[in-house]
């Protein structure tokens, strides 16, 4: 991204540690990117950083291929912070020694601080809880280096180098664990590279809207609406930015959630004046899935009927326009995919593995992708900031299948219907003890091909079992099940029961991801 502001390059040499850092730094209202451990110094110039920081990384610096650390980054004079195998990487380059340990350190561990007139621990005590994840460490360094901490395994838990501005831990400060982690990156970035905390919601807006009407000028352009928040901020920032020249199109595939479409009309559209064209596609969507039972094939099923639709409502909003075709499309693409896929830089064409499903070669697209350097958090707060309601701001994620992978069996209309209602139901109480905004998400599956026996007066009865899947993440590549209040779940599964006639029992996934994926199918 073209910016003013101060930038920080986070070397990656292992990505969910540099992603962390990344958001981390953000946080600190300071812009971050991450760039792999083979970056070149002018890969990294590029972007003109006021700081530099080395992630840590599962290798150890003796496993055979294990990343390198470019050594022409410690001599640029920027100022450096290498964390844990960056840490390890910093004293390997500067013939400092790393050895094989006998004793690891894993998790919360006491550090002390031994000089305390390092700059990066000011303010901060003596001893303290950090968290580690090592079994190398660095037992010398050279003499322009001055070890700072030591921990019951490390006698060099953190160096610096004050002349050329070099800083390391052998601890992880982007964790939650270590207490003063975060006022530590916040030293190293205000005090010691003198980088402003200017990377705000308001910022980021006036940024992409110059930008959005740069790049398309007096063109048209499409926006595909999921009822997700990413695609809501992402035609709200195109809307500011050029208002009726942005249409959006929602697919009613009839997978969705109850109220969900009507949310989109009214709470999105009709709020924020955007021009909606709604796309009436159920009896397709139904009538493709019949039979189908297998999840890949459902989801095949569903990409291949959005293109159809998708392309289909583009053609009649264009007619409806008087222009040939539409010239941009919306996407809502995050920095962690853009981080995932390794492409770090300029727009392409849409491909068919794109999340909009795929289009047709004949519909040929530029995009725009105005949150492709947010996080996930960064984009809720953009759209607060753009005056987004807040049920669509902090909604929970959805996957475009819809409730089609929540149903295990057969997608039918009754199934539909009986699983839009549980989920209802659940939403409303999970709003209702307010501990929505706590959950990543809260998928409710129907077993709708197992009979599960149960006794309604004197009779016995067959229903379908629902399963409730509450999940806390940061990111959805990991996750851990939400201890839910007893009472919370007692009150969810009585309701179920009692105004979900085909549900007879409900149960509660208590695994983490992984070994679990968040969803079930
Ligand atoms: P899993 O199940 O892989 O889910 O742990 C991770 C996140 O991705 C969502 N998800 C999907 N989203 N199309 C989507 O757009 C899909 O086919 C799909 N499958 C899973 C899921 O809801 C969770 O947030």
């Amino acid at each position: 991204m073209e910016t003013n502001h101060n930038t920080v390059v986070v070397i990656n040499f292992g990505a969910q540690y540099a992603q962390l850092i990344a958001r981390r730094v953000r946080e600190a209202r300071v812009f971050s990117v991450i760039v792999p451990y083979s970056a070149t110094t002018e890969e990294i110039l590029h972007y003109q950083p006021s700081a530099i920081i080395l992630s840590g990384g599962p290798a150890s610096v003796f496993e055979k291929n294990a990343p390198q650390l470019n050594p022409e980054i410690l001599k640029l004079g920027i100022p450096i912070l290498g964390i844990c195998y960056g840490f390890q990487a910093i004293a390997q380059s500067v013939n400092g020694t790393v050895a094989q340990n006998d004793s690891a350190e894993y998790g919360r561990t006491e550090i002390s601080i031994i000089d305390t007139a390092e700059p990066l621990f000011s303010g901060q005590p003596k001893n303290q809880d950090v968290w580690m994840s090592h079994r190398d460490a660095v037992v010398s360094l050279p003499d322009s280096f001055i070890a700072s901490a030591k921990s019951p395994a490390a006698a060099i838990a953190a160096f610096h180098n004050e002349r050329d501005r070099i800083y390391g831990l052998q601890w992880h400060p982007e964790v939650v664990h270590t207490p003063y982690g975060q006022q530590t990156l916040q030293t190293f970035l205000y005090d010691i590279a003198g980088c402003k905390p200017t990377w705000l919601a308001d910022e980021i807006i006036e940024m992409q809207v110059d930008k959005i009407r740069d790049t398309v000028q007096d063109k048209h352009v499409l926006c595909a609406l999921s009822g997700g928040v990413d695609s809501a901020v992402a035609a709200a920032l195109v809307h500011k930015a050029i208002g009726d020249q942005l249409t959006c199109v929602f697919v009613d595939n009839g997978l969705l959630r109850k109220g969900e479409k009507e949310q989109v009309i009214s709470d999105f559209a009709e709020t924020n004046h955007i021009r909606l064209y709604v796309e009436e596609a159920e009896t397709e969507f139904l009538r493709d899935l019949q039979g189908i039972t297998e999840p890949e094939a459902k989801r095949k099923i569903i990409g291949n009927a959005f293109i159809r639709a998708f392309e289909r409502a583009s053609k009649k909003v264009a007619d409806a326009q008087g222009i040939p075709s539409f010239d941009y499309l919306v996407q809502g693409t995050l920095y962690p995919d853009v981080v995932e896929s390794g492409s770090a830089t300029g727009t392409s064409v849409i491909k068919s593995h794109h999340n909009v499903g795929g289009l047709p070669d004949d519909m040929e697209f530029k995009l725009i992708e105005p949150l492709r350097d947010l996080f996930k958090d960064e984009v809720r707060e953009v759209g607060e900031a753009l005056g987004l309601k807040k049920k669509i701001v902090w909604r929970h994620p959805f996957p475009g299948p819809g409730l089609a992978v929540r149903i295990i069996g057969e997608v039918t209309k009754e199934h539909l219907k009986i699983l839009a209602d549980a989920d209802k139901i659940v939403t409303e109480e999970l709003e209702k003890a307010d501990v929505s905004f706590s959950l990543w998400q809260c998928p409710v599956v129907l077993l709708a091909n197992v009979r599960s026996v149960g006794v309604q007066g004197d009779a016995r009865t067959y229903g379908m079992p629902a399963i409730l899947r509450p999940v806390v993440s940061q990111d959805a590549m990991t996750a851990d099940w939400a201890r839910l209040d007893y009472d919370l779940l007692a009150k969810i599964s009585s309701r179920i029961t009692n105004e979900v006639a085909q549900i007879t029992r409900v149960a509660l996934d208590i695994t983490s991801k992984p070994p679990a994926s968040i969803e079930w199918e």
